[in-house]
Order: structure tokens, then sequence, then C-alpha cells
């Protein structure tokens, strides 16, 4: 039986356009400040941006060291790839697959990060967070 986990896919994002992209201010998180996460797709190599094929989604999950479940920060829904009454590619509106979430915690841990191409599939990373 196929199993969902075995879906997601990942790679080095400096050669491979679809992993999501997760920057934060390393290193100077302090418990109680709120710390400010961009994550992309597309940052070193950019994805087709497209009614065909571009990015649907992207979700931004935290997983404090020692617990058991993750917590969902974010999701962003990318909706416009150029569709419009006049065709495919017509609209010149299209949403860029980059998106931003702020939040606290007293615990390190490791933030993960998925994102859906509607061509290829579900990809994902991860970046540890570690408190001074
Ligand atoms: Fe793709």
């Amino acid at each position: 039986m196929a199993e969902m986990k075995d879906l997601f896919q990942t790679a080095d994002w400096k050669a491979e356009k679809h992993v999501p992209v997760i920057d934060f201010q390393e290193g100077s998180y302090v418990p109680g400040d709120t710390l400010s996460v961009n994550v992309s797709v597309g940052k070193s190599i950019p994805h087709p941006n497209t009614t065909a094929h571009h990015i649907r989604w992207i979700e931004v999950y935290f997983l404090p060291d020692g617990a058991k479940f993750p917590f969902q920060l974010a999701r962003a829904e990318f909706t416009a790839h150029g569709e419009s009454v006049e065709g495919a590619d017509m609209s010149t509106t299209y949403t860029a697959p980059s998106m931003s979430v702020s939040f606290k915690t007293s615990k390190s841990g490791t933030i993960f990060a998925s994102a859906y191409c509607n061509i290829h599939g579900l990809w994902q990373s991860s970046q540890t967070l570690k408190i001074a």
C-alpha cells in the first residue's frame, strides 16, 4: 500500500526548483520575540508560473523539540496563474509562490515546509530553529 509520506520529494533547493526554501534570521532568535519566516519556491532556479504549470500552495509547520505532533503555522494558496476569459496565460496576473508567516515559540525545533506543483507533485524541506 502506498503511503502519503512517500509522495513527498526533496532535494537541494539550489539545484531543484521545486524545493521550498525556508528563510529566517538564524542565530538571533530569543523566546518571546516574533520570528518572521519566509518560504518560497524557485529561489535559485525560478519555477514556471503559467496556467498549465505552477505552484498551487505552500504549507509551513513547526515541530518543537520533544513534541510528537507539529503545529501548522500557515497555508498559502496561489490562485492567479495567468488564466482569464481570453484564455490561458492571457491575464498578465500571476501569484508568486512566496509567503511569510510570523510566530513565537519558547522551544527550539524544526520548521517544515511543503509545496505542491500541479505537474510535479509534492515537495518538502526543513530547517532547524535553535534558541540561543
Ligand atoms: Fe513544476
